[in-house]
């Protein structure tokens, strides 16, 4: 029989053990500080699970704050659910979810979301989630290699517009991004607040500093920040986060495929939204197509504010993410002779 409960300080190596079996290779003390306590939306909330003397898994809120239609309200990330594979398939992940839905009013999260891993799909809804949408992956070649084309002068051959806006390497705290953020919540409805402090926790402070965040500047004028990490290889580069002053999200888009034309090696771009948001902006316009997708989940008490499963409200990227990289962890360092080795280095789970 299992046992769920609010996790305490005190439970913090317990937790920690648990963060490094389910993403091996990590540096659990990094991410706690980062994403558990340093978080401009608020610590973190943990739930556990306890079968006789054993923990057998856990779950978080990762509080954020949310844009409502034209309000800061506070929401939450679903993040580092994990159950201990001698233990899963007994309802132990449905039921930490279901106490978490139940804290909700006691710690006023209004709504807690995520695009969970297909292994967490059944479990939250089981626990009260809600599939709102899907989110979708759109990809744009850049160079000619990406659309099967080779050769040694034509593979390197590029497909970027000319001209426009610049890329800006973002600075901590950088009042270009909170002037942008300013004007670009007017065009929202429902969005992770980006302003100039989320953007330097999420992207600077992150402990693998892969996502690298920028501001776009159009003629000495900030009308966006963006934040991209090189993928697979340096083979893609992924938009983890885009965000524009009113009607400059394709001027921006656009400053994004250049620079990865002209300043890094990538075949493709590609930026993951919401499968309507992503055709309502004409994606397809600046030469996106739509790929895979998977299902988008919300979390809200009873009674709850059901704007939040308004799939047509929601703005959502990569930024929506508790993992501060998309690629796979750094190889663990080489075994010295006569020591247990580390795990081996295996993809991140998916957000
Ligand atoms: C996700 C996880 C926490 C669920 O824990 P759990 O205690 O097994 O969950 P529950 O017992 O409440 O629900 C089990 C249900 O999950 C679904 N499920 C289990 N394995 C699955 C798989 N490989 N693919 C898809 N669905 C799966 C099934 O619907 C299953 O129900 P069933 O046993 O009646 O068929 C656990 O599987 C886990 O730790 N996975 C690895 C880490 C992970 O993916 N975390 C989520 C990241 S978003």
């Amino acid at each position: 029989m299992s046992d769920v409960r609010a996790a305490a300080l005190a439970d913090r190596s317990e937790i920690f053990a648990l963060i490094r079996e389910m993403i091996p290779g990590i540096d659990a003390e990094a991410r706690w500080r980062w994403l558990y306590e340093t978080n401009p939306g608020g610590q973190a909330l943990t739930w556990i699970a306890t079968t006789g003397h054993h923990v057998t898994g856990c779950t978080s809120f990762f509080p954020f704050r949310l844009w409502l239609d034209g309000e800061v309200v506070r929401a939450a990330l679903g993040g580092d659910g994990y159950v201990r594979p001698a233990f899963r398939r007994n309802g132990i992940g449905g039921a930490l979810h279901d106490a978490s839905r139940h804290a909700m009013p006691a710690h006023r999260i209004g709504c807690m979301y995520g695009a969970p891993g297909a292994m967490n799909v059944t479990p939250l809804k089981r626990g009260g989630s809600c599939e709102v949408g899907h989110v979708v992956r759109w990809v744009r070649p850049v160079r000619a290699a990406a659309l099967g084309l080779r050769g040694p002068l034509l593979g390197s051959f590029t497909v970027a517009p000319s001209g426009g806006a610049e890329l800006e390497a973002m600075r901590r705290h950088d009042a270009r991004v909170d002037e942008v953020w300013a004007e670009a919540r007017r065009d929202l409805r429902l969005a992770a607040v980006r302003d100039a402090a989320f953007y330097t926790w999420r992207f600077l402070e992150a402990p693998t500093r892969r996502q690298r965040p920028f501001v776009i500047v159009e003629r000495g004028r900030a009308i966006g920040a963006c934040a991209l990490e090189p993928t697979r290889g340096g083979t893609v580069l992924t938009i983890v986060d885009l965000v524009t002053v009113p009607g400059a999200w394709h001027a921006g888009l656009r400053a994004i495929v250049r620079y990865c034309a002209e300043h890094t090696r990538a075949d493709r771009v590609e930026i993951k939204l919401f499968a309507n948001d992503g055709r309502r902006r004409h994606l397809w316009r600046l030469g996106f197509t739509e790929r895979e997708s998977k299902p988008f989940l919300c979390m809200i008490p009873t009674p709850g504010d059901r704007r939040f499963l308004d799939p047509d409200r929601w703005y959502y990227t990569g930024a929506d993410s508790d993992l501060d990289t998309l690629e796979v962890q750094p190889a663990p360092r080489r075994p010295v002779t006569g020591v247990k080795a580390d795990r081996p280095t295996i993809p991140l789970p998916p957000a």
